[in-house]
């Protein structure tokens, strides 16, 4: 059977920062909270974060970036409230969220994330500064030689004040000469970097340049077997899923995402995406050229909180979905055709590659919408079969009367027809039979 009602999930491995305690395992790092909120109009308040930041730990997210807390008092606040509370949360199987700030590579920057992020008891600082040669010479206007000195300046800072968990970030990767990130990558691992995270900031690789990339990396950075690599890809392309899950496939241990795929401009990669494809496919598709441990991969999140933590983030970002956003849309688990709605009433299984219950929809609900929604391109079977559950057993002209009248209504009706449509013109078709 291809149901994922129960997912089997394995337990956690324990967390020690840079360490790969099961090499089959992929750490999530959500960063709905700063990247996300970066998408223009999505701007959370500090009590907003506080919620979405415990909703994500219910999921079961490994790592929650809450913010970036240099950028204004409120998020240095928002991200401090989440640190003290959310960051200390002991789930029953052992389970603590680790809590990381944002921070350029300067000592203001990372002092404010360390004092927004240190009541947490699992504390990390991320400190990024860009290696691109079109960032070096056009934004930071620096040498490549100058560009080293500062991400070591800055990584042994955030060291110097106690923080053991040290996430860096060569911005524009992606675009980066790899002969460069070797050099900056290794020296920042002397200086105490233990996660390093590898961005396609703009969005510009394709999955096998990516996933080369995270090869790379791994088998010329001296001392890269002991740190975990990261994903952090965004979706100029529409390709950050992909590209994210050609790094897990080349060894990349760590995958950074948000919910419903926000972030800035196209947005990042989405959370819900890259764990139900980990959930489907880990154990079968993710023996890379240079993979890491089985090839089989697992997360540990809880994907019956995906949809609830999906629709709370629309409700207080305000950035709706597409209707046919994958996991996630409106139309995710919507069947209307009637070769697809004869293949459902069947075998649920023919056009459903994951039940909507597995990620916390119920069929049938009005709300969500799951299931089968008749409209004009819906066959007879389906509007039979929905009328027998109503209570209405219709068969031969009784029946043909009503679904004529039935694709009459439903060529005007956009979104198809409700139970009480369907009712109408049964009542209504049953003046006109004999
Ligand atoms: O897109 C990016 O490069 C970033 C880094 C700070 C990780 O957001």
């Amino acid at each position: 059977s291809n149901e994922l009602d129960a997912p089997p999930r394995k337990p956690r491995p324990p967390y020690i920062p840079g360490v790969i305690s099961d090499p089959d395992y992929v750490r999530i790092f959500d960063t709905t909270l700063r990247d996300g909120e970066q998408s223009p109009g999505a701007t959370l308040t500090s009590s907003e974060k506080l919620s979405i930041a415990k909703q994500l730990a219910k999921l079961g997210v490994d790592v929650i970036e809450a913010g970036f807390p240099v950028a204004s008092p409120d998020d240095f606040y928002g991200v401090k409230q989440i640190a003290d509370t959310v960051g200390n949360d002991v789930f029953p199987d052992g389970y603590v969220p680790v809590i990381c700030g944002l921070s350029r590579a300067n000592e203001k920057d990372i002092k404010r994330a360390w004092d927004a992020v240190k009541g947490a008891r699992l504390p990390r600082i991320h400190t990024f500064i860009a290696t691109s040669p079109i960032h070096m010479e056009s934004k930071l206007k620096k040498t490549p030689d100058e560009v080293v000195t500062i991400a070591v300046k800055a990584v042994r800072y955030a060291k110097s004040l106690g923080c053991d968990d040290i996430e860096f970030s060569p911005e524009d990767a992606g675009r980066s000469d790899p002969e460069f990130l070797y050099r900056i990558l290794e020296e920042v691992i002397k200086a105490g970097a233990t996660t390093l995270n590898i961005p396609d900031t703009t969005g510009w690789n394709m999955p096998w340049e990516f996933g080369s990339l995270i090869a790379a990396l791994r088998a010329n950075v001296p001392g890269s077997s002991n740190v975990i690599f990261s994903t952090h890809c965004q979706n100029d392309l529409g390709l950050s899923t992909a590209n994210s899950l050609a790094g897990a496939m080349n060894g990349a241990r760590q995958l950074e995402c948000t919910i419903n795929g926000i972030g800035e401009r196209a947005g990042n990669a989405s959370l819900e995406e890259i764990v139900m494809s980990i959930a489907l496919k880990g154990e079968t598709h993710f023996k890379g050229q240079n993979s890491l441990g089985s090839g089989k991969i697992y997360t540990a999140i809880n994907p019956v909180h995906i949809s609830p933590t999906s629709k709370m983030v629309v409700e207080y970002s305000g950035m709706v979905c597409q209707p046919h956003k994958a996991i996630v849309g409106a139309n995710a688990f919507k069947h209307e055709s009637g070769i697809h709605q004869d293949g459902m009433i069947k075998n649920k299984a023919t056009y459903e590659i994951m039940t909507p219950e597995s990620i916390g929809l119920m069929r049938g609900d009005k709300e969500s919408g799951a299931g089968i929604v008749l409209g004009k391109h819906s066959g007879r079977n389906a509007v039979s079969t929905r009328l027998k559950e109503l209570g209405y057993e219709l068969e031969g002209d009784n029946l043909n009367a009503v679904f004529d009248r039935f694709k009459v209504v439903a060529e005007k009706k956009k979104g198809g027809l409700e139970d009480e449509d369907l009712e109408a013109l049964v009542t209504d078709s049953a003046y006109t039979l004999n």
